[in-house]
């Protein structure tokens, strides 16, 4: 049974109420040892979470989903790096969310991840061509996850989740050009976990839709192992 990174990202949804019932649901399951499980939360559910998960001693993580390309200072409405360090651990940069609705280009995700590791958060970095990961450097405390466009529930009535073995291939490809733990995203569900988790070299998934609900994310865990 290998190690997995189960991260599950909440995107823009869930009030503090929404989050305090997730919480009280999942926290009551035994997770397997071998599963470290991220929640990627809207930045104004990070103190929360991290608090609840404090207080009740839970093996979970926080990450946010995104942080500024800047250091704290004059920049009206972004919020740093080092302001998300105080709650979590993890920083998504780059995901093909943000690249398509707010422009990011590969060079402010670049500055990002330089934000991120200057701050001591681990980035993970969302990826969908290997041309992406040219300015990134080949040997990094990150992590990349490869997610394709297509493949995200949301994207539309098309979606559907890549193919395991090209997943393999692309993941080898990653392999040649950074040093780093990789894993996959893209309609990931408790049915296709295992196979996810199985591919050589696959350190992990990145949830979206299917970790919403407590149910369904609960589910996941279970399949994970
Ligand atoms: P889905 O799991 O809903 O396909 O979302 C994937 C995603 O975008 C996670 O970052």
């Amino acid at each position: 049974m290998k190690d997995a990174l189960i991260f599950a990202n909440w995107k823009s949804n869930k009030t503090k109420n929404d989050a305090k019932n997730w919480l009280e649901e999942v926290s009551v399951q035994i997770f397997p040892q071998n599963l470290e499980i991220v929640i990627l939360a809207p930045f104004t559910l990070l103190d929360f979470i991290s608090s609840y998960i404090k207080m009740n001693s839970l093996l979970l993580k926080v990450g946010a989903q995104d942080i500024s390309p800047f250091e704290s200072g004059p920049y009206t409405g972004e919020v740093s790096a080092s302001q998300v360090k105080e709650f979590a651990e993890f920083s998504l940069i780059g995901h093909s969310e943000r690249r398509s609705n707010f422009g990011e280009s590969n060079e402010m995700i670049q500055k990002k991840v330089e934000r991120a590791e200057s701050s001591g958060l681990i980035p993970v970095v969302c990826i969908s061509r290997i041309s992406q990961l040219e300015s990134l450097g080949s040997n990094r405390d990150i992590i990349i996850a490869y997610e394709p466009p297509f493949a995200i529930s949301t994207s539309g009535p098309d979606a559907s989740p890549e193919n395991p073995d090209l997943v393999s291939e692309f993941v080898q490809k990653i392999k040649e050009k950074i040093q780093s733990k990789v894993i996959y995203g893209g309609s990931v569900d408790a049915q296709n976990i295992k196979e996810y988790l199985s591919i050589e070299n696959v350190d992990g998934v990145l949830v979206g839709g299917k970790s919403l609900e407590p149910q369904s994310f609960i589910n996941i865990l279970k399949n994970a192992v």
